[in-house]
């Protein structure tokens, strides 16, 4: 299963390349940067404090409700493959999962990389070793998690069905695991109201929202109501 910003849209999180993408008029895309947070770690950290109040307040939909049930039904079979920072799988209770893209709730020191998930994060916080704490996500330009890719490839090449919900498959490396997974012979499934780049290579399209889309397929397939 792979994931990006569409899945928490039902739930009242802006996706990065939709129409309510835009923070104090600026594009996310602009903020997200080792630069901008160089140049002006304030604004950055504001950003992201908003961010994480919005997600704060947001709840999981019947999407990642519909992911922890197939979490349940297939246990060691499954795999969450996520793009999102919002923690909202996590809080639905999904367990085995992968975040390309780091997470909102935690940090990282700019200087000696330490990775801290209880701290106060109203203020931008400085680590004992002096350095400045970031937050823990993937931006613009940087290098994904080694760790978190070879595990998502090595899951792509073993799948039987990947099914990709939620993401405009624009941004590799993610965009590229439903490719390795055909090629390794799984069934490739795509759930997104909207065509995107992936549309034409997967075997099968779902147009339509996940919150309503996920848990039917889950009904079709006998696995119980996630709504
Ligand atoms: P995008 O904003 O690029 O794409 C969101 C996708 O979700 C679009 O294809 C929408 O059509 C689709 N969508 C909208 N509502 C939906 C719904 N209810 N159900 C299903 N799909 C829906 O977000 P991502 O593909 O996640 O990276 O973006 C990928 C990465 O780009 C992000 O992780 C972020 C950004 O740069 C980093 O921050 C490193």
């Amino acid at each position: 299963m792979l994931t990006g910003a569409g899945v928490s849209a039902e739930s009242g999180l802006a996706t990065f390349r939709g129409p309510d993408g835009l923070w104090e008029g600026r594009d996310p895309m602009e903020l997200a940067t080792p630069k901008a947070f160089d140049r002006d770690p304030e604004t950055v950290w504001r950003f992201y404090a908003a961010r994480r109040a919005a997600a704060a307040a947001a709840l999981p939909n019947p999407g990642h409700r519909a992911l922890v049930l197939l979490e349940e039904a297939l246990e060691d079979r499954f795999l969450l493959v996520t793009q999102n920072v919002d923690g909202l799988h996590e809080r639905a209770g999904n367990r085995r999962l992968v975040r390309l893209h780091g997470s909102l709730w935690r940090l990282r020191c700019t200087a000696c990389g330490e990775e801290r998930e209880d701290l106060d994060l109203e203020t931008l916080p400085l680590c004992e070793c002096g350095g400045r704490r970031r937050p823990g996500v993937v931006w613009f330009g940087e290098a994904l998690p080694t760790k978190a890719v070879e595990h998502a490839t090595a899951a792509a090449n073993e799948a039987d069905v990947v099914l990709v919900a939620g993401t405009s498959s624009m941004v590799y490396p993610a965009a590229g695991l439903p490719e390795i997974a055909r090629r390794a012979g799984a069934h490739t499934v795509e759930i997104n109201p909207e065509r995107t780049d992936l549309s034409d290579r997967v075997h099968e399209r779902i147009a339509g929202p996940s919150g309503t889309v996920l848990p039917a397929l889950l009904d079709a397939a006998g696995l119980g109501a996630a709504r």
